[in-house]
């Protein structure tokens, strides 16, 4: 299971106006709705905890480099990678399969070690299993604790916001193989 905690924030009603307009491409039918409608709303925030893994190196690397200068300067500025990393339960590559980090990062800084991150966390594990939230953030990796902006999600995540939380736990600076800790606090607003 993922480990998570959910509670509900508040709940709140709200008074919101629908305006609902039809047009096809056949001719210019047109349907106008405005109405009045009570909507409950409620906030829920979850907790999930999980490790990230990224192979660099070795046979099977998990994350390939894709595009990038020939002669990088500094830290290898310009490399951009793309990876298809394991997200377990525990600290062990071979720990339970909770999810996949699916996405791009590429070294976006000159003078230091930090990432632009574009990823998707794919979740397929418990209650989660199908539902992804998008991440777009940087991550100066050398900081002991990285806070990334959650932008978005799908499934039970859809209308995401939030951030998570990056803690390396373990490098092996000759292959470059990382394990990162992740909290992530994710909020949705679900409405009935
Ligand atoms: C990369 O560096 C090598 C050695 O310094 C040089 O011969 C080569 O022309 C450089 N390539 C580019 C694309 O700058
Ligand atoms: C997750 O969902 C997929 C597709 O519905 C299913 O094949 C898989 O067994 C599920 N995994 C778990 C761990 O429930």
């Amino acid at each position: 299971m993922v480990s998570s905690i959910s509670y509900s924030v508040f709940t709140a009603y709200f008074f919101v106006f629908l305006s609902i307009f039809f047009v096809t491409s056949n001719g210019f039918f047109y349907e106008e709705l405005t109405e009045g409608i009570a909507i409950k709303r409620t906030e829920k925030t979850s907790h999930l905890h999980f490790y990230f893994h990224d192979i660099v190196g070795g046979k099977n690397p998990t994350a390939v480099k894709i595009a990038g200068p020939l002669n990088s300067t500094g830290y290898g500025f310009g490399s951009t990678l793309i990876m298809d990393d394991a997200l377990t339960e525990g600290p062990e590559r071979t720990s339970k399969l909770v999810g996949r980090a699916q996405g791009l990062y590429a070294i976006a800084a000159q003078e230091d070690v930090s990432l632009l991150m574009v990823v998707n966390f794919a979740f397929m594990e418990g209650e989660y299993n199908g539902s992804s939230i998008s991440i777009l953030g940087r991550n100066p990796v050398l900081n002991d604790v990285r806070e990334m902006p959650i932008v978005g999600g799908s499934g039970l995540f859809r209308f995401a916001s939030g951030y998570a939380l990056a803690h390396t736990i373990w490098f092996d600076s000759k292959t470059g193989d990382a394990t990162v800790e992740y909290n992530v606090y994710v909020t949705t607003n679900e409405v009935s």
